[in-house]
């Protein structure tokens, strides 16, 4: 019987999935029979705002042996922090990794109202999925806190990944200007040079909070941007939905149900185009993990903060002139072009076969 190309495409992903799984977890078992923790391994803090999304990015990151998982801190984002903080303990308790501290974030962005993302994400920020209540519980101190505490015991050790809005991050680099440089890199997954998702020009974690994330991007840290450009391409087909629900672990049944919710709402709208859930955070965790997923960028990426219809918005010079809007007639500034010195990488393009491989692969071993 001659396969349609559908067919063939799935069995080929079938195939793929389960080469993939085999390698992944003959790396991942090698990395995790050494003491539970894999030495050579990076060690990442996650800042996050689960977040359907950001539960497989979590997932992919403990099943990867290329990083140590120091610590979760959720902010409020995709749902107010009275859920992104259960929602990490529930994820960290699927995945038997309840060692990793949870210490709880910002409840709202530095100077504006809280705008959730409930419609994505579901009411409970996991697709609407019932998962138990968790029986672990953060530790004391504040998320910022915890960043501060663990980056100044291992100065230039401690990546950071961050999945939300940067408001801890930015009431950490407040309370201690200092730390930016003794971090070396910052992976966030934000922004867009294409437009946005929640307006024409903001992509959602930076809509949320501005102000932190044009802090964050003037902090000096080496930067990865994975915005929405390539991030809108990460999206999961039916098949591997389906590879995730048929996995043979905690994890990977988790994240099919959590997908299969997603993709049934996408289905329910009358705009759906076919696509399937963007995994916009995972992308980033895999960025992290192998940069070569997608083709990265030079630019000096700024923030705009003042704009009524564009706050949030990022733009991205390539080079000089760095030009601003100009002044009006009443302003005391002299216009000029301000030196062009790029501050991020940009993700500008991905081989998405190659990303869901990874992911999938991880999740379901
Ligand atoms: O725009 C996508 C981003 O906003 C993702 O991090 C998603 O989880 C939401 O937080
Ligand atoms: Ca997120």
């Amino acid at each position: 019987m001659s396969r349609t190309g559908d067919q063939f495409h799935s069995r080929r992903r079938f195939f793929l999935h389960a080469a993939g799984t085999a390698s992944a977890a003959g790396a991942v078992q090698h990395a995790l029979a050494q003491t539970g923790t894999n030495a050579t391994a990076r060690r990442v803090i996650i800042d996050t705002d689960p977040g359907v999304d950001d539960a497989l990015a979590i997932f992919l990151a403990i099943r990867s042996p290329e990083l140590n998982v120091e610590a979760l801190t959720p902010v409020a984002g995709n749902v107010p922090l009275e859920l992104t903080l259960p929602n990490a303990l529930r994820l960290l308790e699927i995945a038997g990794r309840t060692d990793i501290p949870v210490a709880a974030g910002a409840k709202q962005p530095l100077k504006r109202q809280l705008v959730t993302a409930a419609y994505a994400h579901g009411e409970n920020g996991l697709g609407g999925v019932q998962f138990p209540e968790p029986k672990t519980k953060p530790v004391a101190e504040s998320a910022p806190d915890l960043i501060r505490r663990v980056v100044r015991q291992s100065p230039g050790q401690i990546h950071l990944i961050a999945l939300g809005p940067l408001t801890n991050l930015a009431l950490a680099f407040l309370a201690d200007p200092g730390l930016p440089r003794l971090i070396p890199s910052l992976t966030l997954m934000g922004g867009s040079l294409s437009g946005g998702n929640v307006s024409p020009a903001a992509e959602f974690n930076i809509y949320v909070d501005p102000e932190a994330a044009q802090m964050v991007f003037r902090a000096g840290i080496p930067t990865t941007m994975v915005g929405l450009d390539v991030t809108r391409k990460a999206t999961l087909h039916e098949e591997d939905i389906q590879a995730l629900e048929s996995g043979g672990n905690p994890i990977s049944r988790a994240a099919g149900k959590i997908t299969r919710a997603t993709m049934n709402r996408l289905r329910q709208s009358p705009t759906f185009t076919g696509a399937g859930p963007a995994m916009h955070d995972s992308l980033a965790v895999a960025t992290f993990i192998d940069p070569t997923v997608v083709k990265l960028q030079d630019f000096y990426v700024e923030v705009e903060t003042a704009g009524e219809y564009t706050a949030g918005e990022t733009l991205g010079y390539r080079r000089a002139p760095m030009r601003k809007s100009p002044p009006m007639q009443s302003a005391q500034a002299k216009f000029e072009d301000a030196v062009f010195h790029p501050n991020a990488k940009v993700a500008m393009e991905v081989d998405r076969e190659r990303f869901v491989q990874m992911l999938i692969g991880r999740l379901r071993k």
